[in-house]
């Protein structure tokens, strides 16, 4: 496994790479590597002939009251886990080495990326776009691979790469979960054993409202008041926001007519967790 730090130096090894007639997949991650993100890796592995996984906490999607500082980080577990899966090549660039100076330039959204989680986290997914740009540039890999778990981000890089011709196909991955349901997520590492136990509400929640639809239901308003009732039940998580979407678009659905996704923001303690479900209507 080769691990680069500089873009100068990742370029130069793909470039030989890319001439042999090579395909080329990119896993981005911040890092904190867990069964989710190994996952992607595996995918990856298997549909590639080099797998590049980056390695980058990037400061410009978490706003200025964030964990951007306190974001779990541990490089050399990170290195040996990727070693393990026999990843040919990790990027782990410096903040300096993505950002020299402040952009001036930025790929946002609109209204994609201001709304449900975008509203709450202002500028996150103008970040996530403009660092994944980057990052597909740098790279310019044929596949990239992203987790269903961050189901809006998917959403957005998606529409992003369709609105501006990247040539990448996006590949979305299933998300992986602890046996008892939780989705897994480098914050969980963050949660007490009390919390822990109570975000098993988001999964068990998620899947009652995903049954109810499955079963015929067709009005969203019972499905959100029965998950609702749900969090209520579990003092230990704060219910931040529930939404039922049209998978494809995240519009609105008024009426559940197509495939949907429900999408939930909950505190459990400060660790603030996302997790979605798609459901068709039955
Ligand atoms: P990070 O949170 O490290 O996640 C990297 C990738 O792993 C994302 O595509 C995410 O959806 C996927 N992932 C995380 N948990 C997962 C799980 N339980 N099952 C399946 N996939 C999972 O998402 C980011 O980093 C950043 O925003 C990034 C895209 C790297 C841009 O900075």
């Amino acid at each position: 496994m080769e691990r680069y730090e500089t873009i100068a130096e990742l370029r130069g090894a793909l470039g030989a790479a890319r001439r042999a007639g090579k395909t080329v997949g990119l896993v981005p991650t911040m890092g904190f590597l867990h069964a989710g993100h190994l996952e992607l890796v595996r995918r990856a592995m298997l549909e590639n002939d080099v797998v590049v996984v980056s390695i980058f906490v990037n400061p410009t999607q978490f706003g200025p009251s964030e964990d951007f500082a306190t974001y779990p980080r541990d490089p050399d577990r990170d290195l040996a886990l990727l070693r393990e899966a026999k990843v040919d090549v990790v990027f782990a660039p410096t903040v300096e080495e993505m950002y020299p100076r402040p952009l001036q330039t930025s790929v946002s959204l609109k209204p994609l990326g201001e709304i449900l989680i975008g509203k709450v986290r202002p500028g996150h997914f103008a970040g996530v776009a403009t660092v994944v740009t980057k990052l597909f540039n740098i790279v310019q890999p044929d596949k990239a691979y992203f987790g269903e778990k961050d189901f809006q981000q998917l959403t957005v890089i998606r529409r992003m790469v369709a609105d501006l011709n990247l040539p990448v196909a996006i590949v979305g991955v299933p998300t992986v979960r602890e046996p008892d349901g939780l989705a897994m997520s480098s914050r969980n590492v963050r949660l007490t054993p009390g919390g822990r136990h109570a975000a098993r509400v988001l999964s068990a929640a998620l899947a009652e409202g995903a049954a109810m639809i499955e079963a015929g239901e067709r009005d969203p308003a019972p499905v959100l008041a029965a998950m609702r009732a749900r969090f209520g039940a579990e003092p230990g998580v704060t219910l931040r926001s529930l939404d039922i979407r049209a998978a494809e678009t995240l519009d609105p659905a008024p009426r559940i007519d197509g495939p949907v996704v429900i999408l939930v923001t909950a505190e459990v303690g400060p660790v603030l967790l996302i997790d979605q479900r798609t459901a068709r209507p039955g």
